[in-house]
């Protein structure tokens, strides 16, 4: 039996456009590391970041407490939290803590869950911080790649994504509102034309079979979503300058990187990265605006880490 345990798990960007709560991918910008430790009773959160210190109010305190509770498990937890992604900024943060955590409890307790059963664990801490459940972000950073998330029932498809694959990200250096995902789903139009959502679903089906046949030309081209985007870039200040900067300068697609305000574009390895990044740099510029920008590529899921 085993009595500690540590977890990686990478950041992932959810929707890649017309994907809105349905597509996530794992990518190797970020990752947070979940170390868990048993200990007599209760559960415990250790970090030096600054995030909730209550489980409740936590995301990995709230996926203990959930699999505590569905598998009946009396030892108490200590939760050492060491956070690589970036909080608030479109990068799967939250996530990639919840993944980790569910991850670990798995192996911890040697319960042998399979990928839906650990998404959905994962899923319920998202709510901690995100206010409602929504799985493509955990399901990306549990399960790695790219992921098609179906609902009701919960059933996660996952596909390798092509290795010639390659993202810019760019993280504007923004002050981020606290419950920003909550806010920005507020913003989502209620009612959609239908011409708009046969647009977005054939961008959709696209970048599946572009995954499917590891077409990275076919995802970079497919990004496009005239739902989601159109009502959120108010919020990502200079976004229209940064999308159209990043196109002129070779990227196939460009979109909000989950919830924003992190920016991302699609491109493949024979493109000029260094120039997309100074395009995307540039466009945030022109607002006054400053941004870390990061080439990545896609990752795989949470693994535990060997000392
Ligand atoms: N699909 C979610 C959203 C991801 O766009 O609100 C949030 O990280």
């Amino acid at each position: 039996m085993i009595s500690k345990i540590t977890v990686r798990a990478p950041s992932s960007t959810a929707n890649l456009g017309p994907g809105f709560d349905v597509f996530g991918l794992a990518i190797d910008a970020f990752y947070d590391e979940i170390t868990l430790t048993k200990i007599k009773n209760g559960i415990t959160i250790i970090t030096d970041d600054k995030i909730p210190k209550k489980p409740e109010n936590n995301t990995a305190g709230l996926v203990i407490k959930n699999m505590k509770k569905k598998f009946k498990i009396k030892d108490g937890i200590e939760i050492k939290i060491r956070k690589g992604v970036p909080a608030g900024f479109g990068m799967g943060s939250s996530a990639a803590s919840a993944a980790a955590t569910a991850v670990a409890f798995d192996k911890l307790f040697q319960l042998n869950l399979d990928g839906n059963s650990l998404v959905e664990f994962a899923g319920s801490g998202e709510k901690a911080s995100a206010g409602s459940v929504h799985y493509d972000n955990v399901a990306a950073s549990v399960l790695g790649g790219f992921v098609i998330v179906k609902t009701n029932p919960l059933d996660v498809i996952r596909i390798d994504p092509p290795t010639n694959l390659i993202m810019c990200i760019a993280v504007p250096k923004l002050e981020v509102p606290k419950k920003k995902t909550k806010v920005s789903r507020g913003v989502i139009p209620k009612k959609i034309k239908l011409t708009d959502s046969i647009l977005n679903l054939s961008n959709a089906a696209a970048i599946v079979a572009g995954f499917m046949n590891k077409d990275a030309e076919m995802i970079g081209n497919s990004i496009k979503d005239v739902i989601v985007e159109p009502a959120r870039q108010h919020m990502i200040p200079g976004f229209s300058k940064v999308k159209q900067n990043a196109i002129k300068a070779g990227a196939l697609g460009v979109t909000i990187s989950g919830a924003g305000p992190s920016v991302i574009a699609f491109s493949k390895s024979t493109s000029d990265l260094k120039k997309i990044c100074t395009a995307m740099s540039k466009g945030f510029a022109s607002t006054g605006i400053k941004c870390q920008t990061i080439i990545c590529k896609p990752s795989k899921g949470s693994s535990v880490k060997r000392k």
